[in-house]
Parts: C-alpha cells; structure tokens; sequence
C-alpha cells in the first residue's frame, strides 16, 4: 500500500465504525476452548475398522493425510492472522486480530498432537502453501482480509462438516465441530471488516481486489483438485466432485465480493472450469 493512501487511511481510522468488528470479538472470547479439554484418551483419534492389514494401512494413510492438510493450513492460518494484526490500523481490529492469532496457534497445537496419535505427518500440498504466499505478498489489507477471511475461510467450513461426518465418535470429530465453529466467527469478523475498509476505498483499490482475486484463483483451483498419493485412488474417482465443489465455491465467493458491493464482472474463472 502507498504511504499517501495510507496516510489518508490513519486520517480516516477514527471515524470508522468498527462496532461490528468489536462485536466479533466478544463472540470469540465466549467460543474460546482449550486444546487439553479435547477427549484424549478416551475417544480413539480417528476412525477404526475391520479388515485385512493392507485395508488397515491404506485407511490410516488416508486419514494421515486428511490431517496433515489441515495442520497445513492451520500452520498458513497463524503467519496469516499475525500479519493482519500488525497492519491492521484500526484498534478495535487489532483487539480482534489478537483472538485470531490464538485461535489458530491452538488449532495448529491440536493438529499437532492428533497427528501424533494418527500415525505421523503425510504429504504437503504444494498449492496451499503457494496460495498463503499469495495473501502473505498481497499489497492491501483489503486484498488479505477478503482473500483469507471472506474467501478461504467460509469455504472451509462445509470441509470441516464433512470430515466429522465421516468420522463419528473420534477426537477429530470433535475438532473439526470446534473449527466450524471458530472459522464461521473469523469469516464473520472479515465480511465485518471488509464492510468498513471499502466503504472508504476508491475505485482503484477495489479493482486491485479483483486482480488479486484472479491472480489467487488459478492457485485455488489447482488445491482444490490436488489429491495427495495417500489418496490418488480416490482422487480419479472424485474429479467430477471436486469440479463440482470448486464451481460452487467459486460461485459462492463471487457472491460475498457482489455482497461487498465489489464489481465481479472481471472475474476470470480458471480453465478446469470452462
Ligand atoms: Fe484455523
Ligand atoms: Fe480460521
């Protein structure tokens, strides 16, 4: 961000309201959870079956790797929310952003320790990794809020439904409700902060929102059809899902930029969707 615009922005700090943004923070110092109240010990970590010990390994490998994703992208999530916090101009912001950071600090600890009792880490996706270097060298925290916070972070949720779906009665089951939880009030607090940073932006800067948006999608894509080789065979199986899935977030994310009054005209779909 240029130091003229963000000079004029420190001028307008004051007159923000940032209720909105004050009220998510109350909200997640009442959802706030300790990793050590998670039932350890007494719920298996992830699911267990019956079978030959090749299905056996196969199934472990598989959850190994469900978990390592989401250490991944909890460990991304906390160099994230620190970098929001420290640019973050506006006090109120700021006190939010200290909650974020803990939370996802807590939530690399649980993935830490759950990966432990599942078997050790598995591969990393490559393309997570780029894409929180695309929002880490973003140039505005209006690009980072939306990219991380509005984005990112709504689409995890139903992921996070999903993997407890199928993992009834174990401790990841029980992390991943938590998570829902904790991202629907981080998606929350960005689409409240959002609101306020481009109610005073210009055009330009919203037009640098939708070219960093189309320079982030193609990235997106590429993760969301990444399958690690612990799931390849379901991978091939579940191409057509996953274009599925990726179309409807993609559709969902258009909808909550046109909510911020951001014009999507240019959005440029990636190819695996045209
Ligand atoms: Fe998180
Ligand atoms: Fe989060």
């Amino acid at each position: 961000m240029e130091v003229e615009e963000r000079t004029q922005e420190t001028a307008e700090v004051s007159q923000r309201d940032l209720s909105g943004v004050f009220r998510y923070y109350e909200l997640a110092k009442r959802a706030e959870w300790q990793v050590k109240e998670l039932p350890w010990g007494e719920l298996a970590p992830i699911p267990e079956y019956k079978g030959s010990p090749q299905k056996l390994a196969r199934r472990r490998d598989l959850w190994r790797s469900v978990i390592t994703q989401q250490l991944q992208a909890d460990e991304l999530a906390v160099e994230m929310a620190t970098q929001l916090f420290a640019i973050a101009p506006d006090r109120d912001a700021k006190l939010y952003y200290t909650t974020m950071v803990q939370d996802e600090s807590r939530h690399t600890e649980a993935w830490l320790q759950l990966i432990d009792e599942a078997g050790g880490m598995a591969e990393r996706d490559p393309y997570l990794d780029r894409l929180a270097q695309q929002v880490l060298h973003a140039d505005t925290l209006e690009e980072k809020v939306f990219l991380m916070q509005v984005f990112y972070e709504r689409l995890i949720i139903p992921r996070f439904r999903m993997i407890a779906r199928s993992s009834r009665g174990t401790i990841l089951e029980d992390l991943c409700n938590r998570l829902t939880i904790d991202d629907g009030i981080h998606h929350g607090a960005g689409m409240a902060y959002e609101r306020v940073l481009l109610e005073h932006a210009g055009a330009r800067i919203k037009d640098k929102l939708v070219q960093a948006a189309n320079r982030l999608l193609p990235t997106f894509a590429k993760h969301a059809l990444w399958r690690p080789k612990a799931r390849e065979f379901i991978g091939s199986l579940m191409r057509e899902t996953d274009i599925r899935m990726l179309r409807e977030d993609l559709e969902q994310g258009i909808r909550l930029a046109k909510s911020l009054g951001i014009d999507v005209s240019d959005i440029e779909l990636p190819p695996e969707l045209s």
